[in-house]
């Protein structure tokens, strides 16, 4: 049964070698006066990325203010602070040169401008958004598909409190994706990344409705897709056709394009992961790579049709003599690729080990957080989330 949807995917992309070039156009396109360059802790300054972009926002006549240090897991201080600067200087469009993390912390600070009050109201959802500034994108990672995305993810350091406030207000309005960019990254990033978008489309793919074929049958393909090119990069980091490959299905992943149909998604995993992240501060597609064989096997029975075609359409697993069997052989055949890119399937092998108590806390913190009931194939509560840390140790 088709279900019906909505499709919001507003941001141009320019895609490809020396497109950030550009940049000066395309914030020139926005009408703006003033514009604050984002961006993190020093990738993009010693690339020199920070440099051309300053050059192509002189040679269009823009002028601009500059804010760096944004860490992964983005601090609501640093947003706190950039918010007082675009105050300060009258910016009215935030240029985000960097991956999910500057990109987040950029959309934050557009909220805080354009909204009075506590920033980090929206994020404990104690009040919706107006509006939010406009941003554009220089990417420099393939993960977190916040160059197309309604998310924005920030992490309020002193409470250890990670959390998502997602709207339509924040989609960046251009993104420009050079592959080559990503080049510099550190093969533990790179891995994390592609971790992130298949786990993007995995929380829309695993769920209880029936789906459209034409959406499952995008989502199988980008999957397989990621998997094969993950796979070169770990041999062949300057291969560009891979970086093109994987980046262009990290704004796919998470533009809404495989949610078309799902009513959603799952999302369970994610929202535990939040918790490792704003507790442990773990690399975001890591985490998810160590919780989710645990997920799997703890809500398969649950959506059996799904975690079949899982195995068999994206894994290329031979059916097994009894549905749990492929299942089974699905979640490890996944597992056993998270290793060959060297990414953890356990929490131990993510570097952490959390106590009874910091299970339990984040459990509750990520109850509170879901308002009760985390994802949709099976709706975890605190008691479900505790399981499944405890599992994933
Ligand atoms: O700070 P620098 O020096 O740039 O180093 C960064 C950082 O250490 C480095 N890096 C980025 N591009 C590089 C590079 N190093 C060398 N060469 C380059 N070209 O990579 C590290 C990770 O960067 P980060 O921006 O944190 O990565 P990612 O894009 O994975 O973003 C993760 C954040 O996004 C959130 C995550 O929770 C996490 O906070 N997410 C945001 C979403 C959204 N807004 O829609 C959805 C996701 O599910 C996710 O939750
Ligand atoms: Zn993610």
């Amino acid at each position: 049964m088709y279900k019906n949807f909505e499709y919001y995917a507003p941001t141009k992309v320019v895609f490809g070698k020396g497109t950030e070039e550009q940049a000066g156009t395309l914030v020139k396109e926005q009408k703006c006066s003033k514009v604050l360059i984002h961006y993190g802790g020093k990738s993009a300054v010693n690339s020199g990325l920070i440099g051309r972009i300053t050059k192509s926002l002189d040679e269009a006549g823009i002028s601009y203010v500059t804010l760096g240090g944004v860490v992964p897991n983005p601090h609501l201080s640093l947003v706190y602070e950039g918010i007082e600067l675009c105050r300060r200087e009258q910016v009215d469009f935030i240029l985000a040169v960097g991956g999910g993390s500057v990109i987040d912390s950029a959309k934050a600070i557009g909220y805080g401008m354009a909204n009075e009050g506590d920033v980090w109201d929206f994020f404990v959802r104690k009040r919706e958004a107006a509006a939010c500034l406009p941003i554009g994108v220089v990417l420099t990672i393939a993960a977190a598909g916040s160059e197309m995305s309604n998310g924005c993810v920030i992490t309020n350091e002193k409470e250890g409190l990670k959390r998502a406030y997602d709207t339509d207000l924040c989609r960046p309005k251009f993104a420009v994706m050079n592959p080559e960019l990503t080049m510099t990254l550190p093969a533990y990033q790179t891995a994390s990344g592609a971790v992130d978008i298949l786990m993007h489309t995995m929380e829309r793919y695993f769920n209880q409705s029936d789906n459209m074929e034409i959406t499952d049958s995008i989502s199988e393909a980008l999957m397989r897709t990621v998997m094969k090119y993950a796979l070169v990069l770990v041999k062949e980091p300057d291969n560009y056709e891979a970086r093109a490959e994987i980046m262009w299905a990290g704004s796919l992943a998470h533009n809404g394009l495989t949610g078309c149909g799902t009513e959603g998604g799952d999302w369970a995993s994610h929202n535990m992961e939040h918790e490792l992240g704003g507790m442990f501060d773990v690399a975001h597609g890591a985490g998810l790579a160590a919780i989710w064989g645990s997920w799997a096997r703890y809500v398969n029975h649950a959506a059996k049709h799904r975690f079949v075609s899982f195995a068999v359409n994206v894994l290329g697993v031979l059916p097994g003599a009894s549905e749990e069997e492929t299942i089974n052989k699905g979640i490890e055949a996944m597992e056993s690729f998270y290793k060959s890119i060297h990414m953890p399937t356990s929490l131990t092998e993510l570097g952490i080990s959390p106590t009874e108590e910091q299970i339990a806390w984040m459990a509750e913190s990520c109850e509170q957080a879901t308002g009760g009931a985390n994802g949709c194939v099976v709706p975890l509560k605190k008691e479900d989330m505790i399981r499944i840390y405890e599992m994933a140790k």
